[in-house]
C-alpha cells in the first residue's frame, strides 16, 4: 500500500503535494518523493528521501525549493525492494521523458523486465514501478502519443496499479490510470488533482471523479478528460464528498482498528496470492527450497505478543501436519534462557514491524549459534527482514492501530503455507491433501468476510459487557491459542482484566476466581476437543459464570450450555484461528468503543517495541 498525489494548476505544486502526502502517510511511510515542473519545456525536477515525509519536507524547504505548477508525489510502503532513496518514487527514464508514481503490485514484472532488457533498457532500482515507467516509455517511443503509450502498457501489465504520470513533452498535463488500486480525480477552481484517497485533496476540493478500472484520465489546469482502454473518450459524473478530513482518512470507519479489521479479507488474499501460484505453494521469493524444508528436524518459533500467539497456533498446525517437534518461545525469554538449538533446525521469527528489540536479539542469538532464521515480517527492509536468512513477507500493508489485527491474520497464513509445503515435501500429506489444503486456504478471505458481516450481534453483546471487571477465555489446542489472542485484544484496548486458560488447567487453581456473573468465553472449533471444553464450560457455569460459546456453524448444541453463542463458517480445523479470531477482535473493539477509550492508541502501549 502506497499513497500517490498529483496537481496541475495555478498554484505552486510542491507544497500542495507535500500537504496531500502528509494526509496519506497512513498508507505508507518508508520513503517519499515528488516530481515537479513548470509549464514550459524545462526538465522535470525530482526530489526523494528515505524515511518519514518530514525528511522530504526538510529537504525541499516544505516544497518551496522546488518550483513549478505541475507535479506528482508518492509516499511508499515497500513491496519490491528495500526502503531507500533509490527505490523511492517517482521513477523515471534516464532522460526523464516519462516520470511516474505507482501504488500497487505488478505481478509479471520479471517477464516485462526481460522484455525491456532485450530492448536495451537498463534498471537502477529494485522496484516493479521502474519496469512500468520504462514500459510506458517503450510504447511512447513507438507510438508518440501519451494516451496510446499508456493504454498499451496497461494491457501488458498484470497486477494492480494506480499511476500518476508526467511526460516531458507535455507541459501543463498530468495523466492518471488505474486497475484495482484506488485513485480519485479532484477538480478545484485553481487546478486539478489526483490522489489515492479523499483526505489528500479535501483542503483543495470536495468535487471528485472516480476513475474506473482500466481507465485513463488526462488533466490540465482547467479540465479532465477520461478515456477507456480503447482510447475512446468517456463521460463521468462529478461527486461531492461530504466527509470531514479525519473520517475520510479512515475510509469512513470510526477508528483505524475497525478499518484494519475490515481489511483482513484483502490482506489475507494478498498474502495467499503472493505465494500460491497455479494451485501450488511457491517460496522462490522467500529463498526457501524444498530441500531445506525436507531436512528440517525441529522448528523454533520466537516472537512477542500477538505474533507469539500466531506461533502458538502454528505449533499445533505444524506438529500435527509435518510431524516434527515445534517449540514456541517468547523472544524476551528465549534470548536469556541459553536455549538448546539442535542441528537441522530453523528459527522462525514472527514480527509485524520487524524492529521488535527482543525478537531481533533472538534472531541474532540463533544466527550466532549457526541456526538459519526465517523471518515472517510485514515491513519490507526492516531489521529482522534484513538480517534473516530467509524472508517471508506478509502483505498486510501498513498497520496504524496499535492493536494488531490484519498483520496477525497474515502471519497466520504464512505459517499455514509453511506447514502445508513442509508436509508435502516430507511426505506426511499426499498430493490430493496438498491441493485440498491450499484450496481451503484460498477460501479463507471469503469466510473472514462472511464472519465480518455478522458483526452487529457482537456489537450488541460487547455493549452489554462493557462494564465487566474480569473476562476469561478458555479452549484446548488451537482453541487455546485463539483464546490467548482474544484475551490480549480484550485487555489491551478495553482495560478489562482478562486471562486465557487452557480449559483443562482451570481446575488447577483459576476456577476459584469464578463467581456470579463473570464472563467466560469458551472457544470450541476443534471437533475432538469439543466435548472436553464443553464440560469445562459447564463446570464454570455451575459456579455462576455467564457463558459465551464461540464455535462453527452446525454445533448448535452449544446453546444448551452457553448463554450467548457465536458461530463462524466451517473450515479445515487447522485454519480455524483465522475465522474464530474475528469475533474476538470485534468484541475487544466494541467494548473499548462502548467505554469511550482511545481504541487506536491504548495507554502505555507503542506500535513498535524497539527497547527490551
Ligand atoms: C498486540 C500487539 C503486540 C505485537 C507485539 C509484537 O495487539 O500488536 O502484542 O504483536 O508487540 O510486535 P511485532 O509483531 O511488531 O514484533
Amino acid at each position: 500500500m502506497c499513497g500517490i498525489v498529483g496537481y496541475v494548476g495555478e498554484e505552486q505544486a510542491a507544497p500542495i503535494l507535500l500537504e496531500g502526502l502528509s494526509r496519506l502517510e497512513y498508507r505508507g511511510y518508508d520513503s517519499a518523493g515528488i516530481a515537479v515542473r513548470n509549464d514550459k519545456n524545462d526538465k522535470i525536477s525530482i526530489v526523494k528521501a528515505k524515511g518519514r515525509l518530514k525528511i522530504l519536507a526538510e529537504k525541499t524547504d516544505n516544497g518551496h525549493a522546488v518550483r513549478g505548477t505541475c507535479g506528482i508525489g508518492h509516499t511508499r510502503w515497500a513491496t519490491h525492494g528495500e526502503p531507500s532513496e533509490n527505490n523511492a518514487h517517482p521513477h523515471c527514464t534516464e532522460d526523464k521523458t516519462v516520470v511516474l508514481v505507482h501504488n500497487g503490485i505488478i505481478e509479471n514484472y520479471q517477464e516485462l523486465k526481460e522484455k525491456l532488457l532485450k530492448s536495451g533498457y537498463t534498471f537502477y532500482s529494485q522496484t516493479d514501478t521502474e519496469i512500468a515507467v520504462k514500459l510506458v516509455d517503450y510504447y511512447y517511443k513507438k507510438t508518440g502519443t501519451p494516451l496510446e503509450a499508456l493504454t498499451r502498457a496497461m494491457l501488458r501489465i498484470r497486477g494492480s496499479y494506480a499511476f500518476g504520470i508526467m511526460f516531458h513533452d507535455c507541459p501543463g498535463k498530468l495523466y492518471a490510470a488505474r486497475k484495482d488500486s484506488p485513485l480519485i480525480i479532484g477538480k478545484s477552481k485553481k487546478g486539478c488533482l489526483i490522489a489515492s484517497d479523499v483526505p489528500a485533496i479535501l483542503d483543495k476540493t470536495r468535487n471528485v471523479y472516480y476513475i474506473g478500472n482500466l481507465e485513463v484520465a488526462e488533466l490540465t489546469k482547467d479540465e479532465v478528460h477520461f478515456y477507456n482502454i480503447d482510447r475512446e473518450e468517456i463521460q463521468k459524473d462529478m461527486v461531492e464528498i461530504k466527509w470531514d478530513a479525519e473520517s475520510a482518512e479512515k475510509g469512513g470507519y470510526e477508528h483505524f482498528m475497525l478499518k484494519e479489521i475490515h481489511e483482513q479479507p484483502k490482506a489475507v488474499q494478498d498474502t495467499v496470492g503472493a505465494y500460491v501460484k497455479d494451485g501450488a505453494i511457491d517460496f522462490t521469493e522467500v529463498g526457501l527450497t524444498d530441500e531445506t524444508l525436507k531436512n528440517l528436524e525441529r522448528i523454533y518459533i520466537v516472537a512477542c505478543g500477538s505474533a507469539y500467539h500466531v506461533g502458538m497456533a502454528a505449533r499445533y498446525v505444524l506438529e500435527d501436519m509435518v510431524r516434527i517437534p515445534v517449540e514456541v518461545d517468547l523472544a524476551s525469554e528465549f534470548r536469556y534462557r541459553n536455549p538448546i538449538l539442535v542441528p537441522n533446525s530453523i528459527v522462525i521469527v514472527i514480527s509485524q514491524s520487524g524492529e521488535t528489540a527482543d525478537s531481533l536479539a533472538a534472531l541474532r542469538l540463533a544466527k550466532e549459534r549457526g541456526i538459519p532464521v526465517l523471518g515472517i515480517v510485514n515491513v519490507v527492509g526492516s531489521s529482522i527482514a534484513r538480517e534473516s536468512d530467509y524472508i517471508l513477507y506478509t502483505y498486510a500493508g501498513p498497520e496504524i492501530s496499535v492493536a494488531t489485527t490484519k498483520a496477525y491474520s497474515t502471519q497466520l497464513i504464512a505459517t499455514y503455507l509453511l506447514a502445508v509445503q513442509a508436509a508435502k515435501v516430507k511426505g506426511t500429506i499426499d498430493d490430493k491433501r496438498y491441493t485440498d489444503l491450499i484450496a481451503e486456504i484460498q477460501t479463507l478471505p471469503g469466510k473472514i468476510q462472511k464472519t465480518l458481516d455478522d458483526k452487529e450481534r457482537i456489537q450488541w453483546f460487547a455493549s452489554k459487557y462493557a462494564n465487566a471487571k474480569d473476562i476469561f477465555f478458555i479452549g484446548r489446542g488451537i482453541d487455546y491459542a485463539i483464546s490467548l489472542e482474544g484475551s490480549l485484544k480484550m485487555k489491551e484496548i478495553s482495560y478489562i482484566h482478562s486471562e486465557a486458560y487452557a480449559a483443562g488447567e482451570l481446575k488447577h487453581g483459576t476456577i476459584s476466581l469464578i463467581e456470579d456473573g463473570i464472563l467466560v468465553v469458551g472457544v470450541l472449533t476443534q471437533k475432538n476437543l469439543f466435548e472436553k471444553t464443553l464440560s469445562n464450560m459447564v463446570e464454570v457455569k455451575s459456579r455462576g459464570a455467564y457463558l459465551m460459546g464461540l464455535t462453527t456453524y452446525g454445533n448448535y448444541n452449544i446453546e444448551d450450555t452457553a448463554d450467548f453463542s457465536v458461530y463462524v463458517p466451517k473450515t479445515e480445523e487447522y485454519f480455524a484461528t483465522s475465522l474464530a479470531i474475528i469475533p474476538l477482535q470485534l468484541m475487544g473493539y466494541y467494548v473499548s468503543v462502548a467505554k469511550g477509550l482511545d481504541v487506536d492508541k491504548p495507554r502505555n502501549l507503542a506500535k513498535s517495541v524497539t527497547v527490551e
